[in-house]
C-alpha cells in the first residue's frame, strides 16, 4: 500500500481515541497532516484536549490538532457524554497535554492542507459530526474536487438508528453538515451501523488487546473495557461495535471492506427523522459508475482485529 496522507476529523469520544491510537500507530501507511477536531461525544474544548492527550500517549506529537467547530451548522448541540463519559475518555486517565493545539481553525487548516497539495492526494477519515468538513467546502468550493476520499463513520439503513429510532449519532448531531458533505460530490466511503455493528469487541478481543504490553494497547484496553461496561449497562450484551477505528481499518486494509455504490440523502428537516439517512443501492448501471458515494455492507472483522493487535503492539 502506498502511503496516505491522511487528516482524521473527530469528536474523541472513546472509540475516536482508539482510531487514533491506531492511525498514529501506522506511520509507514499513513501521513498523518492533522487531526481536525470538533464538538460531538463532548464540547470543543474537550474533543480538542483529548485529541491532545491521545496523541501524547502515543507519542505523536509531530501531528499538529486543530480545533474546530462547537456548535452544528444550525441545530443545537447534543452531546453523548452518557456513552463517553463526562471527560470523554471513559476511565482513561485524563491530564493537560504538553503540546497545545495548532494556531487557527481547523475548517481553514482543512482548506490549506487539501488545496495545497496535488488533487486527490489528501484522505481524510471523519468520525464525529462533519461540521468542520462542511465549513471547509463553503469557505473553498473548490475542496470537493481537490479531496481525496472521504472516509465517513455515518449513518445507518439496515439497521436502524443509534441515537433515535431512525439516525446514527454522527448524522443527527449535525445533519445539515451531513447533507453539504453528500452533495457535494466529495467521493465518500461510509462506513454506517450496517457496517460497525460487523466490528464488534468481544471479551476475548478486549483480553487479547489488554495483553498487549505497549502504551496504546493498555489504553486501548481501557478504552474499550468502559465501552462494554456502557454496552451492558445501556444497550445489552458485552460487546461494544467498533464504530470510528473501522475508518482507520479501511484506509489501512479496504479490501477487508466490500463497499457498493449508492444514492445517499440525509433527512434534515423532519423533527422525527432528521439524521437518517436514505441510502438507495438500486442504481442503474450509468449512475453506479459515478456514484461519488460507496456504502459499506460487508466487513472482514476477524482480519480488522487481527490488524489491530499488530498495530497496537507496536
Ligand atoms: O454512532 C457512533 C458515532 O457516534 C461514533 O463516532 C461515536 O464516537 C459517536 O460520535
Ligand atoms: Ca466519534
Amino acid at each position: 500500500m502506498s502511503r496516505k496522507a491522511l487528516i482524521i476529523d473527530c469528536d474523541p469520544g472513546v472509540d475516536d481515541a482508539v482510531a487514533l491510537f491506531l492511525a498514529l500507530a501506522s506511520p509507514e501507511d499513513l501521513e498523518i497532516l492533522a487531526v481536525t477536531t470538533a464538538a460531538g461525544n463532548v464540547d470543543a474544548t474537550l474533543t480538542a484536549r483529548n485529541a491532545r492527550l491521545i496523541r501524547q500517549l502515543a507519542g505523536r506529537e509531530d501531528v499538529p490538532v486543530y480545533a474546530g467547530a462547537a456548535v452544528p451548522l444550525v441545530r443545537e448541540p447534543i452531546a453523548a457524554a452518557h456513552f463517553h463519559g463526562e471527560s470523554g475518555l471513559g476511565t482513561l486517565p485524563v491530564f493537560e497535554p504538553a503540546a497545545p493545539v495548532a494556531p487557527g481553525h481547523a475548517a481553514g487548516a482543512i482548506v490549506e492542507l487539501v488545496m495545497g497539495r496535488p488533487a486527490g492526494s489528501v484522505a481524510m477519515a471523519v468520525t464525529g459530526p462533519m461540521t468542520n468538513l462542511a465549513l471547509a467546502l463553503r469557505l473553498e468550493p473548490a475542496l470537493a474536487a481537490r479531496l481525496g476520499t472521504v472516509v465517513v463513520m455515518g449513518g445507518a439503513r439496515r439497521e436502524g438508528g443509534n441515537i433515535t429510532a431512525s439516525a446514527e449519532y454522527n448524522i443527527y448531531a449535525d445533519p445539515h453538515a451531513a447533507d453539504v458533505v453528500f452533495r457535494s460530490g466529495v467521493s465518500c466511503v461510509v462506513l454506517g451501523l450496517d457496517a460497525t455493528h460487523q466490528l464488534r469487541a468481544t471479551p476475548e478481543r478486549l483480553a487479547r488487546i489488554a495483553a498487549i504490553d505497549t502504551v496504546a494497547a493498555r489504553s486501548v484496553a481501557t478504552l474499550i473495557g468502559f465501552s462494554s461496561d456502557i454496552e451492558r449497562r445501556l444497550v445489552g450484551g458485552d460487546s461494544p461495535p467498533m464504530h470510528d477505528p473501522s475508518t482507520i481499518a479501511y484506509l489501512l486494509a479496504p479490501d477487508l471492506f466490500t463497499a457498493v455504490p449508492v444514492d445517499l440523502r440525509v433527512e434534515t428537516t423532519s423533527p422525527l427523522t432528521a439524521g437518517h439517512t436514505a441510502v438507495e443501492f438500486r442504481l442503474d448501471a450509468a449512475a453506479a459508475s459515478v456514484a461519488p458515494i460507496r456504502w459499506v455492507t460487508q466487513v472482514d472483522h476477524a482480519a480488522v482485529f487481527d490488524l489491530i493487535y499488530e498495530r497496537l503492539a507496536r
